[in-house]
């Protein structure tokens, strides 16, 4: 059995920095070195002030703390860690493809493949390879090409360990997973990993099958959690139309044992870096094999869910007297959640960016996300020129500033702190009608009624 004591993980974004400071911190004698080509990157991951970590997670500055510098270390260098590991991580960015055959669809394997390319011309001993980032089915068949014909005598196993954690909640998914699942062909290899594991989490716990099995469990993971979203939301614009609560149509289903209470929670559209690009692979992959059926399916779970932010910033229009140019907006957060600075595939951004075609005034206000970062997220979507996102959007560093003066204020992220704000003082600061509009359903309605806001929130 090979003893694992040296860990490499490439990539040491939202995925590589938390799983491999967990993984260190519950394996005090196995080295872990998280590495990345961004060096500004590894330098935040470095930074003695925990708070300044490149990515923001509840939990996660104190385990670097305890781990960096004992066993867990980032660095630039690639190569060496690479040549110094028993056992590789993948863990890049896998985005949807922006050009070529699979545009918009396909995954972009083109970061997987340099790793590989990498780790085949720079490795002189035996190599476990592991697959963290979430992948199509069938690439360890690629990296296995690539690394087995190096010509240098070494060996490599393939592992596929996807991860499962979610933003916001990273660290305690990490620390008490559902499950950890493996897929593989070599029993030591398996074995070796799942070792790394068992630092903490029960044998049952951890589970294994085949190479594709378990690439593919990944997407449809994804793929399921993102269709109970889009399921509650179309029901939430049909209780809009019929007086029904989302809510309580959510708790009334959610009891039962067989459905479940969790991710029934209707929204203005589910964001983040991977439901929308794991669902369009998926689509892609089905299409590949002429599975016209099955990728219509889950391809209506986009629709619908980018149908949602649109069905919302129409709403906010309709409602402003179906005029929003000139008007001030307030946006209460960006991120695609709370309890993070991720704002990748953010609703903020689609919503802001339907009203911006009208001319709106958008304040923006997000306890954790930069300025920089909400007019690179507009910019990027190049639907006008970063002037005019400029000229359009202000970014603010207080809540009450945002509403100053607004028409209205739309929820767009669920931050708690939210909740707790004056809304008296709010009410008094805003225009008349004070229009709040709740994209996380997560103020209170009889309590803003009571202090004269015109409330809509979806799925009432
Ligand atoms: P990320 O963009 O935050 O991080 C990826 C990092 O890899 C970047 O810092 C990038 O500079 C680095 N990188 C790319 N190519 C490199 C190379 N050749 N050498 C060294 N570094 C390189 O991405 P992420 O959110 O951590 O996601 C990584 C993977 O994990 C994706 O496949 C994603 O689908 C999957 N995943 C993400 C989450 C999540 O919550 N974000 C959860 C589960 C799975
Ligand atoms: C999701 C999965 O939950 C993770 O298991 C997976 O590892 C990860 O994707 C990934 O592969 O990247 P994440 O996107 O970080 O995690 O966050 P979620 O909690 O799943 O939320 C995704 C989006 O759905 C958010 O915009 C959230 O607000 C929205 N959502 C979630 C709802 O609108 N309603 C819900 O009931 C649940």
């Amino acid at each position: 059995m090979k003893n694992i004591k040296k860990i490499t993980c490439i990539g040491a974004g939202y995925v590589g920095g938390p799983t491999m400071a967990v993984i260190a911190q519950k394996n005090p004698d196995i080295t872990v070195t998280v590495v990345d080509l961004n060096e500004a990157r590894i330098d935040a991951w470095n930074d003695e002030d925990a708070s300044k970590l490149p990515i923001y997670e509840p939990g996660l500055d104190a385990i670097v703390t305890e781990a960096r510098g004992r066993n867990l270390f980032f660095s630039t260098d690639v190569e060496r860690a690479i040549v110094e590991a028993d056992m590789i991580f993948i863990s890049v960015n896998t985005p949807t493809k922006t050009y070529g055959k699979g545009k918009g669809q396909a995954a972009d394997l083109k970061f997987i493949e340099l790793c590989a390319r990498q780790i085949a011309a720079v490795a002189t001993s035996d190599k476990i390879v592991v697959e963290k980032s979430t992948l199509p089915v069938r690439t360890a068949e690629a990296l296995k090409s690539i690394l087995d014909h190096t010509g240098n005598g070494v060996n490599f196993h393939i592992l596929s360990n996807p991860e499962f954690l979610a933003e916001g909640t990273a660290v305690a998914d990490l620390q008490n997973p559902d499950r950890v699942l493996i897929g593989g062909e070599d029993a030591e290899a398996i074995e070796a990993l799942a070792q790394v594991y068992e630092a903490w989490v029960p044998r049952e716990r951890i589970i294994t099958t085949n190479l594709w099995s378990s690439e593919l469990s990944k997407l449809v993971a994804n793929a399921f959690l993102a269709q109970r979203v889009s399921s509650i939301n179309a029901i939430s614009e049909l209780c809009e139309a019929t007086g029904a609560n989302v809510d309580e149509v959510a708790r009334a289903i959610g009891l039962d044992s067989r459905i479940g209470p969790k991710f029934l929670k209707a929204s203005v559209g589910f964001g983040g870096s991977c439901f929308q690009k794991d669902i369009l692979n998926l689509v892609y992959i089905a299409r590949s094999y002429n599975l016209k059926a099955v990728a219509d399916y889950w391809e209506q779970v986009i629709i619908l869910n980018d149908h949602q932010k649109t069905r919302f910033a129409e709403q906010i229009i309709k409602t402003l007297y179906n005029t929003v140019n000139g008007k001030k907006i307030a946006f209460l957060g960006w991120a695609f959640k709370k309890d993070t600075n991720d704002t990748r595939e953010s609703a903020a951004i689609y919503v802001a960016d339907y009203l911006l075609e009208e001319e709106a005034n958008i304040v923006v206000y997000d306890p954790k996300v930069s300025s920089d970062q909400i007019y690179r997220d507009l910019d990027y979507l190049g639907t006008r020129s970063p002037a005019d996102n400029r000229r359009l959007v202000t970014v603010v560093n207080e809540p009450y500033e945002a509403v100053d003066e607004a028409h209205a204020l739309a929820v767009l992220t669920e931050w708690d702190e939210f909740k707790a704000y004056d809304w008296q003082r709010i009410k008094e600061v805003m225009k008349k009608p004070s229009f709040v509009f709740d994209g996380r359903k997560l103020l209170n309605r009889s309590f803003l009624e009571s202090l004269g806001f015109v409330y809509y929130a979806i799925g009432e």
